[in-house]
């Protein structure tokens, strides 16, 4: 039922609000003054101490679940102190990658049956490590078959292309790093701020999802072109892969994610005034940074759509002449939460305009069960 939207993906943007409400339901406890604040995941609360314990935690996915784990990465390898390296179920397999017995293996899946995902579980299994699943199908095998997990209760996600699913699986791993992190003392201040932005991120998401008609303006701009980069970085490299993923599975563009410290590296060459280019550079420890790749890119006359945080635009864009899109400022590890939304409601404008079925996309199937 699609209730007052017209397309299912449509209405998965617009219901994030409540979705990640749902996903942190009775999961963050907020204790009396004296109390400190604090995570509560039931699948997980006998294993924590194995998993501090562990050598590794390697994050495995395919897609969207992986961008998601991407987003997670630097607060889980900051609050755990555990070191967090990055698998794609496939590449895993292709070259029978090295898994250990002492290690911690988090599978990240929306439908919990996607084939290389479940693959790669039993070849993680066969060796022994501790198997953590975060699924949003309760029952499916990737539920049944991992030693423990989380369900993120984002509610049955219809469209191909997945919105609301991406959203709570990063809530999800970052309560779970909060959760591993424990209670260190030194770490407290952060975990508190952290728990306080999750609380708070609904608002931001109802804030965010008010660009609707601003992406629907650029989506009318870009609709002819060809290509699309977005660049981000730290937290927001993930960004910069799933909105470039999902404007080129819907809108049928072609849309590169680049991880901007790569800039010169490369892809610094394909930029001129026409090419349109994202640069996602709000408020974080990367913010200089990313001020000096626009500053690069305009030297080279790029044409820069820059997003950032409310109240930034001059100091991004001195002297005017990019196109902005302001969104609100979260804690920095939640930040991929609130910057993912206006490029979903970019792809999916984007491919309402260019006439394509938002829905289903050409040649794409929802749950990907064959290799
Ligand atoms: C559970 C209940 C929830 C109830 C809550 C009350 C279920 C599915 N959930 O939620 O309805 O409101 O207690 O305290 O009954 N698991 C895996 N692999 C996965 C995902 C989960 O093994 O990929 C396991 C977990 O380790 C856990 C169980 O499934 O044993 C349920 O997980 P989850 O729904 O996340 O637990 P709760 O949030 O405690
Ligand atoms: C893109 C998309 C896919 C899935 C991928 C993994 O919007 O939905 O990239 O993320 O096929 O699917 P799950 O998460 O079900 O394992």
């Amino acid at each position: 039922n699609k209730g007052k939207y017209k397309h299912y993906m449509q209405k998965e943007i617009h219901e994030q609000p409540e979705s990640l409400t749902t996903t942190m339901r009775g999961r963050l406890l907020r204790g009396g003054s004296c109390k400190a604040k604090t995570v509560l995941l039931g699948g997980l609360k006998d294993h924590l101490k194995t998993i501090r314990r562990s050598r590794r935690i390697v994050f495995i996915g395919c897609g969207t679940s992986y961008n998601a784990a991407l987003a997670a990465r630097p607060i889980m390898e900051e609050l755990s102190g555990v070191p967090v390296t990055m698998e794609i179920a496939s590449d895993l397999l292709d070259r029978q990658g090295l898994i250990y017995r002492e290690d911690t293996v988090v599978f990240v899946s929306q439908s919990g049956e996607t084939a290389d995902t479940l693959l790669a579980l039993e070849y993680a299994l066969e060796k022994g490590a501790l198997c953590v699943g975060i699924t949003n199908t309760v029952g499916s095998v990737i539920d049944r078959n991992t030693h423990c997990g989380v369900h993120i209760n984002a509610g049955c996600e219809i469209g191909v292309a997945s919105t609301k699913a991406y959203t709570s699986q990063i809530v999800v791993m970052a309560m779970l790093a909060l959760a591993i992190g424990g209670d260190t003392i030194s770490k407290q201040e952060r975990r508190e701020a952290i728990i306080d932005g999750l609380f708070d991120l609904p608002n931001k998401i109802r804030e965010v999802l008010k660009l609707d008609q601003e992406m629907k303006d650029l989506a009318k701009l870009l609709i002819a072109e060809q290509s699309l980069l977005v660049f981000g970085r730290g937290y927001n490299y993930a960004t910069a892969l799933e909105g470039a993923l999902k404007v080129k599975e819907v809108a049928l563009m072609h849309s590169e994610g680049i991880l901007a410290g790569e800039m010169k590296h490369g892809p610094l060459a394909l930029v001129d005034e026409n090419l349109p280019i994202v640069v996602i550079a709000t408020r974080d420890a990367c913010f200089s940074k990313q001020q000096s790749v626009i500053q690069q890119l305009r030297a080279r006359k790029g044409r820069l759509i820059v997003m950032c945080s409310k109240g930034d635009a001059a100091s991004v864009c001195p002297g005017g002449g990019c196109r902005v899109i302001e969104v609100p400022q979260v804690e920095d590890c939640l930040q991929p939460v609130v910057n993912i939304v206006p490029f979903q409601l970019l792809a999916y404008h984007l491919t309402v305009l260019r006439g394509y079925n938002v829905d289903q996309p050409r040649n794409l199937a929802k749950s990907v069960t064959t290799q």
